[in-house]
């Protein structure tokens, strides 16, 4: 992204320049609705990210301006000095997060803006609280790692935004490394970068420009399903904290104990964990048929057990199945936004143009395409 704009209306509002940082949106290659139960994940940075330019500025508060909007906040550090505006809240959380950790910031001057598209399963709101984390993280010289900043961001949304997302958004983000993918184990949060490189195939990705979950309630009820299965399973299995650590045994056991939706939902996590680690060996293997079958198992229970597709999104996954397409399913939190497909590269331009156009024509509405391009994770730029 071109980040001349941002540096005109910094200059504008505050007439003086700031140090600029970005931080990417991710994609995910399978393990979906796994790392807030301690699972794998399989997420690398992309190409579209967020932006901003910074500079203390000696007061109290912080001055933001939100360059895709046209919108301007202001507020104080403390945690009475809540703003209204959603997007501030993510930036007023990563500072009040930084202070509960013992390392407050001070007031600074902000314009920023990103081309990670809003919606779309591919994170802009991490990618905006860790690109705020790591530049006041720089800035004020706190000395937070990056998993911290990552962590920071995951606090964000649990306080201040209401989400109680995972982590893995937040550690692509801030760890992501070009041409990898990470195999991030979100109990330990150990992880390993993976060289991604399907040979023959490409990634793509195709947003439905649908977005049908508000306010991440029913994100949040996926969460709720599966604490519940996992109380049932600590009374016999006093050990197992998340559904990370129960088997399928474990899970038949409760069965009659738990409510069907809620077995269910389990039911998908404990076999989506198990399809992160088949998929990782196939990709060892440069199998990547075998990892394309896994992606639409994936999608299967993603939308029958996991209840988090839509019609459109089933629509676009049945479209590449019928188009010869390897692997394909929703991304990310679900219920709109993005599939991602793996392609092989002969079948590319037909499965793009043939599927797009099936999809305008059914839902009335033009889809989006992307390709992957893995990239770094948050960065000082200029
Ligand atoms: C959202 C959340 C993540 C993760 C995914 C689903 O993107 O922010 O933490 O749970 O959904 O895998």
């Amino acid at each position: 992204m071109d980040i001349t704009k941002i540096r005109e209306k910094f200059k504008s509002l505050y007439g003086t320049t700031g140090d600029v940082y970005t931080s990417p949106g991710r994609i995910n290659i399978i393990g979906e609705h796994t790392d807030y139960n301690g699972g794998f994940v399989l997420p690398g940075a992309i190409d579209k990210a967020m932006y901003c330019e910074i500079k203390p500025n000696g007061t109290d508060k912080v001055r933001a301006f939100a360059l895709d909007l046209n919108e301007s906040a202001e507020f104080g550090l403390e945690e009475a000095d809540a703003p209204q505006q959603q997007w501030a809240r993510y930036i007023f959380g990563v500072c009040r997060e930084m202070a509960k950790r013992g390392k407050p910031v001070k007031g600074f001057d902000t314009v920023f803006a990103g081309d990670v598209p809003l919606g779309a399963g591919m994170s802009s709101s991490a990618a905006l609280e860790s690109c705020f984390g790591f530049a006041l993280n720089e800035i004020y010289g706190l000395g937070f790692e990056r998993f911290e900043i990552a962590l920071i961001g995951q606090a964000t949304e649990h306080n201040y935004v209401g989400v109680k997302c995972g982590i893995m958004d937040q550690f692509a983000s801030c760890c992501g490394k070009e041409g990898n993918v990470m195999k991030l184990d979100c109990r330990s949060l150990e992880y390993e970068y993976v060289p991604f490189n399907p040979k023959g195939y490409r990634l793509v990705l195709i947003n439905t420009c649908v977005t049908h979950n508000l306010a991440g309630g029913e994100y949040n009820k996926r969460r709720e399903s599966c604490e519940r299965v996992v109380a049932e399973i600590a009374k016999t299995h006093p050990e197992v904290k998340l559904l990370r650590d129960a088997n399928m045994d474990m899970l038949q056991a409760v069965k009659g104990k738990v409510d069907p939706v809620d077995y269910m939902r389990a039911e998908f996590v404990v076999g989506e964990i198990q399809r992160l680690l088949d998929a990782t060996k196939a990709m060892a293997k440069d199998d990547y048929e075998t990892v394309g079958k896994l992606m639409y198992q994936t999608h299967e229970g993603l939308s029958k057990k996991y209840e988090v597709s839509c019609p459109e999104l089933d629509f676009l996954n049945d479209q590449a199945k019928e188009l010869g397409v390897s692997g394909s399913r929703v991304m990310g939190g679900g219920f709109g936004g993005c599939t991602i497909n793996l392609v092989k590269e002969e079948l590319y331009d037909n499965f793009v143009k043939t599927a797009t156009e099936a999809y305008k024509k059914k839902f009335n509405i033009d889809p989006k395409v992307y390709d992957v391009v893995i990239k770094d994770g948050a960065r000082k730029l200029a």
